[in-house]
């Protein structure tokens, strides 16, 4: 009896220790059954040719794909979404020997249906839980669309608002950005792979490509190891530790290696010292690009290099699929080497549950349940309101009354839908319709009885002045007048760097002429950077900068213009007063010659010609309500080893709103081994307070927070002199030093 239930048991349900099998016999057993070609498969991505097809395949460019996926010949398809389309390419891959699933990926880099602020943007909200949430629902759309994994979190510290890509990340500090990306990360991957709403993040693009020189995009890096580890790695490390599941390498080189074949920091640190257990997919292309870099002489070399330094998955360079089986035949490439790739994609995708069922992510219902869901909405419009930065507010023209009885929005984005999605949005044929502009932002709030004007002033880019004498006439007949300028949602991304990052095109002249009229008058500025824009900083006296907010963004300026949202964005990167002056960071040096004033010219570290102190300040924002700073205390003045440092400041709000701040904190390290920053954030907090109502905000701060990367790359702390610094941003604080015994 006992034997026939045993043996029902294995040929109704497999074997009985299948179950409890790990996933790494799993994969061991798999590996075992598969040929080199179809590992080198496993080991490739390529784009989806597949836009708007439902059906069977039609066009002659995909049947190459086509018939790599049934020969189960390739691992991932990026830049397919929709559950049709999944579905369909899931179906041939079932039809290959080893019915070994694909892994869909895609950019779900600012949203996906619902688009939330461009990521620049949703950084000057220092609101971990809001981006935390804007990832999970993006995680959640995005999965209902059959994808399973994301290329974000982007957590390049970047110093150049001249680099176009600052637009998808949290701007120039490390620490900020490295609590950014560990939100991200959880936000993405949720209660963990293996649930339907969680997709794979993924930390890019490793490593310094935000220090690109010049600020070009794809360029050189030339850095430190010790800066590399000081500012460029830590982001890296910490989504590592929080458990992104992959990683992707950088097109550009680091200090003459390209990163897809830097086996120090693949091979040495990520998957050595940091223990990372998940895969690394190269950028696009980046594989086959080593040949222009000059560091691989062919294709075959570069996939020799990439594989050999860690890359595990070629991203669109067919390299692997090409050349992986030929450099093991001929005993090139230990096939240890090749295997513990394959390994290491595999796991994700059993981790992913895509092995118990590959069509799990293929459901109709939960596709239409994710198009349009009014809470995703709800909370994109709260999360846009969120991100908006108050720069100036000197007549305390705003918040705008609903009754004025004449507003004129001016310029080109006023009546702009699908721009505001940003650059990184996955187009939709719908999405025109479901995007609020500004102009319906602001008409669907304005009193009834009052009026919306509106002219678009002038194009985006270019030299046209014909719409600016409407445009002036339009300023005329209102009482206040809505200005709203900045770059286009192309201007900044990928392949977008800038050398001139002024409001583009003539709007800067449209300004000009319309604060010519004299009306009262609010500059929103949509961009995707720091842009520089002195004089507007200088002659307008309201200003908001507004990024690109995504689907809700009319809904969202609304809300902040009519305060129903008191602005509460701090600035997550320096701007500059011109793009002579970049890079311009607060965390610098103090030099042998630092400027006592920022006017200081005189044989100090200076430009002749331009004051040092930038136009706004990293952490720099107004509210519409005013915040006091006092009683600012340590619990010491001496502390001593490990002992826990606690600083408190009474922040009340003294104006006339309720409103949120965010408290900062900065470090000084006077002297030490290695000279140390000007000033160091380490910790902050966002605090809501209700007019008149005050807070005690607490910090404490450990020998850990103190630490350094010296000469020899080690990460220790010094004893000595402190400056302890909070304030409302940057350059705006109060300090005590203290002496910290070992
Ligand atoms: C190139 C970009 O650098 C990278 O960030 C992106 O994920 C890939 N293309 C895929 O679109």
């Amino acid at each position: 009896m006992k034997k026939i239930l045993l043996s029902i048991f294995i040929m109704g349900f497999g074997s009985p220790f299948s179950a409890q099998k790990s996933i790494d016999q799993k994969v061991s057993d798999l590996l075992a059954k598969m040929t080199v070609e179809e590992k080198a498969g496993q080991l490739s991505q390529l784009n989806s040719d597949w836009e708007d097809l439902t059906g069977p395949i039609l066009q002659k460019k995909d049947e190459d794909k086509v018939v790599l996926i049934q020969q189960g010949k390739l691992g991932s398809i990026l830049n397919v979404r929709s559950v049709a389309q999944t579905r369909m390419l899931q179906e041939y891959a079932m039809k290959s020997r080893l019915r070994i699933p694909l892994l869909f990926g895609q950019d779900v880099i600012h949203g996906f249906r619902t688009t939330f602020p461009v990521n620049i943007g949703q950084a000057a909200s220092w609101d971990l839980n809001l981006i935390e949430k804007s990832e999970r629902i993006a995680a959640t759309e995005a999965a209902a669309f059959g994808i399973h994994w994301t290329f974000a979190p982007m957590v390049d510290i970047s110093r150049d608002p001249r680099w176009g890509r600052v637009m998808e990340g949290s701007g120039e500090d490390t620490y900020l950005g490295s609590l950014i990306g560990v939100a991200r990360v959880k936000g993405f991957q949720g209660k963990g792979l293996g649930n339907i709403d969680a997709v794979m993040a993924c930390a890019k693009h490793f490593a310094a490509y935000g220090a690109a020189v010049g600020g070009r995009d794809y360029n050189s890096v030339d850095v430190s190891l010790r800066q590399l580890h000081e500012t460029y790695l830590p982001p890296f490390k910490a989504a590592a530790e929080a458990g992104v599941a992959t990683f992707m390498n950088s097109f550009n080189d680091i200090n003459g290696i390209p990163a897809t074949a830097d086996a120090y920091i693949q091979r040495d640190l990520l998957k050595g010292k940091w223990g990372f257990k998940g895969f690394v997919v190269s950028d696009w292309g980046s594989i086959g690009e080593m040949v222009n870099h000059g560091y691989a002489k062919d294709k075959t070399d570069a996939s020799l290099k990439a594989i050999l330094a860690g890359s595990d998955m070629d991203m669109e360079s067919r390299a692997y699929i090409e050349n992986l089986p030929q450099l093991v035949k001929e005993g090139t490439i230990d096939i240890k080497i090749i295997d513990d790739a394959v390994r290491r994609v595999l796991t994700k995708k059993f981790e992913l549950g895509l092995f118990d069922d590959p069509f799990r992510f293929c459901n109709d219902d939960r596709q239409k349940q994710q198009t349009n869901n009014p809470e995703h909405r709800k909370f994109g419009r709260e999360f846009g309101s969120k991100s908006i930065v108050l720069l100036k507010n000197e007549t305390s023209i705003l918040p705008l009354s609903k009754t004025t009885k004449t507003i004129a929005l001016i310029g080109p984005f006023g009546k702009e839908t699908t721009a505001n999605h940003g650059f990184w949005a996955v187009p939709f044929k719908d999405d025109k319709d479901r995007i609020i502009s500004q102009y319906d932002g602001i008409k669907n709030q304005l009193s009834k009885n009052s009026t919306l004007l509106y002219a678009k002033g002038s194009n985006v880019d270019d030299e046209d002045r014909s719409m600016f004498a409407e445009a002036v006439e339009t300023a005329r007949n209102a009482d206040v007048v809505i200005m709203t300028l900045g770059e286009g949602p192309n201007m900044s991304g990928e392949a977008k760097s800038r050398s001139n990052i002024h409001f583009s095109g003539v709007q800067e002249e449209l300004l000009k002429e319309i604060s010519k009229t004299g009306k009262p008058s609010v500059l929103l500025i949509n961009a995707g950077r720091p842009l520089v824009f002195d004089w507007a900083a200088d002659h307008i006296p309201t200003i908001m900068y507004t990024w690109w907010l995504g689907t809700e963004a009319g809904n969202s300026i609304a809300d902040v213009l009519f305060g129903a949202v008191n602005p509460g964005g701090k600035l997550p990167m320096t701007f500059p007063r011109t793009e002579g002056q970049i890079p311009v960071y607060y965390n610098h040096y103090n030099t042998g010659r630092p400027a006592a004033k920022s006017t200081d010219r005189n044989y100090v570290s200076a430009y002749i010609d331009l004051d040092n102190d930038p136009k706004y300040p990293f952490g720099y924002g107004l509210s519409y309500t005013n915040f006091n700073y006092s009683d600012f205390q340590l619990s010491s003045e001496h502390p001593t080893g490990n002992q826990e440092l606690k600083i408190s400041v009474t922040v009340t709000n003294t104006g006339n709103f309720d409103g949120e701040e965010v408290v900062q904190l900065y470090i000084r390290d006077l002297v030490g081994k290695v000279v140390r920053p000007v000033k160091e954030l380490k910790g902050f907090q966002k605090i809501f307070l209700k007019k008149g109502e005050r807070r005690t905000v607490t910090f404490s701060l450990n020998p850990e927070s103190l630490k350094f990367y010296d000469d020899q790359l080690s990460y220790e702390w010094e004893e000595g002199e402190f400056d302890i610094m909070v304030g409302t941003d940057s350059e705006n604080v109060q300090t005590k030093r203290i002496y910290w015994k070992k």
